[in-house]
C-alpha cells in the first residue's frame, strides 16, 4: 500500500495561487489527488509568468477571505472534499500592524478566515472523515517586533488547531498544523531581495538554507495521509531547525 497516495481525493487550498500553499497544491497533485486553489485574483492567467505560482493542472478559482461574506459567498465547485489545506496569509511592514486598520486586516485574513473556511468546510470534511492542515508560522513561539498582528494571529492558528483538532476529532476530522519557518515566497522579499538580511537569516537556520514548498509539502502530505492516522491537534515545526 502506497499511503500518499491520493488519487480519487479531493483537495482544497486555500491560499494556494503562491508559494508555500501552491507547493503544497503541486504536491498533492503530483500525488494523484484533484486539486483545488483559490487566490485574490480573478482569474488563473492573472498569475502567469509569477515566480512562486504553478497553477498548471490545478482548479482555480477566486476567494478573498478579507471581506466578511468573501468564504461565506464562496461557491466551491467541488462537491466532496478530503483534505482542506489553510494557506492563506498576510503581513503589513514599516508598523502598519500596529494602526488597528492594519492590525485588524491581518487578523482577519490570517486567523478569523480560518475558522471561517473550517466551519464552511466541516460538512464535506465530516462526510469524507477528511483532514484540515492550518499554515501557522515559527512566529507563534517568539517574539516579531515590528508585527504584533502576524505574531498574535499564528499563535491564535496554533491555538485553533489544536482545538478544532479535540472537538472535530468526533467527527472523524483530523486537525493539524505546519508552522514553516523562513521560506522564500513573495511574503518574505523584504528578508530575501536584501542580501545582508539574507544572510544573517541563513547564518541562524541550522540547515543553513531557506525552507521551500516542497519541504512544506512533504509535512502536509504527511498529515493528510494514514501515516499520521493517530496524530491530532498538533503543529509540526518545519523550520530548518531556526527556532532550536
Ligand atoms: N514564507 C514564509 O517564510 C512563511 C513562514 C511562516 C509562515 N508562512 C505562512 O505561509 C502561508 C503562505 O504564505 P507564503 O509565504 O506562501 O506567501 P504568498 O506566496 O504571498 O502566499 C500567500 C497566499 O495567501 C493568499 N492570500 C493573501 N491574502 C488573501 C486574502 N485576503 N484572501 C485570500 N487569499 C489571500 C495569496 O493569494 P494571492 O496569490 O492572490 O496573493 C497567496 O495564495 C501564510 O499563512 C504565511 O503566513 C510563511
Amino acid at each position: 500500500m502506497n499511503e500518499l497516495d491520493f488519487a480519487g481525493k479531493t483537495i482544497l487550498v486555500v491560499g494556494g495561487s503562491s508559494g508555500i500553499g501552491n507547493g503544497i497544491a503541486q504536491a498533492f497533485r503530483a500525488h494523484g489527488a484533484a486539486v483545488h486553489v483559490c487566490g485574490t485574483r480573478n482569474e488563473a492567467a492573472d498569475y502567469a509568468g509569477e515566480a512562486g505560482s504553478d497553477l498548471d493542472g490545478l482548479h482555480y478559482a477566486r476567494l478573498d477571505v478579507g471581506g466578511p461574506d468573501g468564504v461565506e459567498a464562496f461557491q466551491p465547485a467541488f462537491d466532496r472534499l478530503d483534505v482542506l489545506v489553510l494557506a492563506q496569509g498576510t503581513v503589513v511592514y514599516r508598523r502598519g500592524e500596529f494602526a488597528m486598520a492594519g492590525f485588524r486586516k491581518v487578523l482577519e485574513i490570517n486567523l478569523t478566515s480560518l475558522m471561517a473556511c473550517a466551519t464552511k468546510f466541516h460538512g464535506l470534511l465530516t462526510a469524507s472523515a477528511g483532514s484540515l492542515i492550518i499554515v501557522s508560522s515559527t512566529a507563534a513561539y517568539h517574539a516579531t517586533k515590528g508585527n504584533p498582528a502576524y505574531n498574535a494571529s499564528k499563535a491564535g492558528a496554533v491555538g485553533l488547531t489544536r482545538t478544532l483538532g479535540q472537538a472535530w476529532a468526533e467527527d472523524g476530522i483530523r486537525v493539524n498544523g505546519i508552522a514553516p519557518g523562513l521560506v522564500d515566497t513573495k511574503l518574505t522579499k523584504v528578508t530575501t531581495d536584501n542580501p545582508k538580511r539574507l544572510a544573517g537569516a541563513i547564518a541562524n537556520i541550522p540547515l543553513r538554507r531557506l525552507g521551500t514548498p516542497a519541504d512544506m509539502a512533504g509535512a502536509a502530505l504527511f498529515l493528510a495521509s494514514p501515516l499520521a492516522a493517530y496524530i491530532v491537534g498538533q503543529t509540526i515545526i518545519v523550520d530548518g531547525g531556526l527556532i532550536l
